[in-house]
């Protein structure tokens, strides 16, 4: 039977009566998980399974929080407040003064924080609510660095926005291009969607790069949409946050966290967005009318994990260890150099063994049991071709164990299986 999602997918494109409901996400490709099951249904892997697809935290989340939950189980009976508890936003206010090294309260919690179910619908509603109808008498752009988190395609297709897909490749570091776009795009862009540490690749902008884009948004008067969900998995130094870069003036700048892979609680769903009090106090008025307010209990273990630090070193310890353990592994193949941050391993096919992500996932999943993403699947078609599509992408989410025997068997993977196949 199909998957409900195929079948929704197939609904949107093939429904007769679809002029009559709006389909301006018709054109949104499925998502990665799905193409992949079309992928590699119906193909036997010869070994067990290790699904490295989703980047779903597998470490434990820190043990009081359930405890936290429990003692404020009475507060489930009450609706919640549309920005969050007090004491949440007082909590994420301190944590990114001290993260960030801000000064105590450079965010007022009350005009500068909004709670949110998590990053993905904030990140996708704050698209659809800042972004203009016109820029300049046109059609208004929303720039997604490519790959790219799906969510910002679909927040540009909710804004009726032109999404423009900015290549971050190799060649560039990994991070679009400043200096790619003309004059003449940056007039028509209200929206600029950046991921740092970026999800596939983990790198991360340092203060010169956030510092610039800020500056050409506010120049071009445009919204900066920055994405730092995986601000606190890192491996070397700190990622810069473009707070820092901000110094003190948040015009023009949302930022988006969460607890999801800060704590490992991506199913609490409890984050916020920071920034831009006008801005703020826009996506507040919108969740206070159509938005899913996050329930108290929640607030207080999410205010419980934001005052503490201890389980955030020790997490991001596991993913050190794992990084390292593939440093070892890999060294450079792949074209791979150990990334700013973040969970994922993102590996050049074409280079280490002349065939695309697609094929490569394949003969992963045939021969040696691996799940992993196509590349292309997180990455969109532009004139230069997509920037996915030599690569696979490998969720590092799993036990030190688990890790290990996956990287032997990709490693152990026998390069003549594509030239046999040719
Ligand atoms: C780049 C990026 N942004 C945002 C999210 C959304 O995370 P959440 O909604 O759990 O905060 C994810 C989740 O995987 C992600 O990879």
């Amino acid at each position: 039977m199909a998957h409900p999602l195929t079948k929704a997918a197939a609904l949107v494109t093939d429904n007769p009566r679809a002029s009559k409901v709006n389909d301006r996400f018709a054109a949104l490709p499925a998502s990665a998980f799905v193409r992949l099951r079309a992928l590699l249904d119906g193909r036997p892997a010869a070994m067990a399974a290790i699904d490295m697809t989703i980047g779903e935290p597998r470490h434990p989340f820190p043990p009081f929080v359930t405890d936290v939950l429990a003692e404020n189980s009475a507060d489930y009976g009450r609706y919640p407040p549309p920005g969050g508890s007090d004491d949440l936003r007082a909590a994420i206010a301190d944590w990114l003064g001290w993260r960030y090294d801000l000064g105590a309260r450079a965010l007022d919690p009350d005009a500068n924080v909004v709670v949110v179910n998590g990053t993905r619908e904030a990140l996708f509603n704050s698209c659809m609510a800042l972004c203009p109808l016109e820029k300049g008498r046109k059609q208004p752009i929303v720039a997604i660095p490519n790959p790219f988190y799906q969510c910002y395609a679909a927040g540009a297709a909710a804004a009726g926005a032109e999404a423009l897909f900015w290549n971050a490749t190799a060649e560039t570091g990994h991070l679009p291009d400043l200096a790619a776009l003309s004059q003449e795009t940056w007039d028509r862009i209200a929206v600029v969607f950046m991921c740092s540490p970026a999800n596939p690749q983990g790198a991360a902008a340092d203060r010169a790069y956030w510092s610039k884009l800020l500056e050409l948004c506010r120049t071009h008067n445009a919204v900066l949409l920055a994405d730092e969900c995986y601000s606190e998995l890192y491996y070397d130094a700190p990622p810069t946050g473009v707070l820092e870069a901000a110094g003190g003036d948040f015009t023009n700048l949302l930022v988006f966290n969460s607890l999801s892979k800060r704590s490992n609680l991506a199913g609490l769903r409890c984050g916020f967005i920071a920034g831009d009090p006008d801005l703020i106090a826009r996506m507040w008025k919108l969740r206070s009318l159509g938005g899913a307010p996050v329930p108290l209990p929640v607030c207080a273990a999410g205010a419980a994990a934001y005052r503490d630090e201890t389980h955030v070193i020790a997490n991001r310890a596991l993913y050190a260890e794992k990084f390292t353990h593939a440093e070892a592994k890999l060294g450079n193949r792949f074209g791979w150099r150990k990334p700013g941050g973040g969970m994922f391993l993102w590996l050049n096919s074409q280079i280490e063994w002349g065939v695309n992500g697609a094929r490569a996932a394949q003969a992963l999943w045939d021969l040696a049991g691996l799940r992993v993403l196509p590349g292309q699947y997180l990455a969109r078609e532009t004139e230069s071709g997509n920037p996915g599509t030599d690569y696979i992408r490998i969720a590092m989410v799993h036990d030190m164990a688990t890790t290990e025997d996956a990287l032997l068997r990709l490693t152990s993977l026998d390069p003549s299986v594509f030239t046999k196949a040719r």
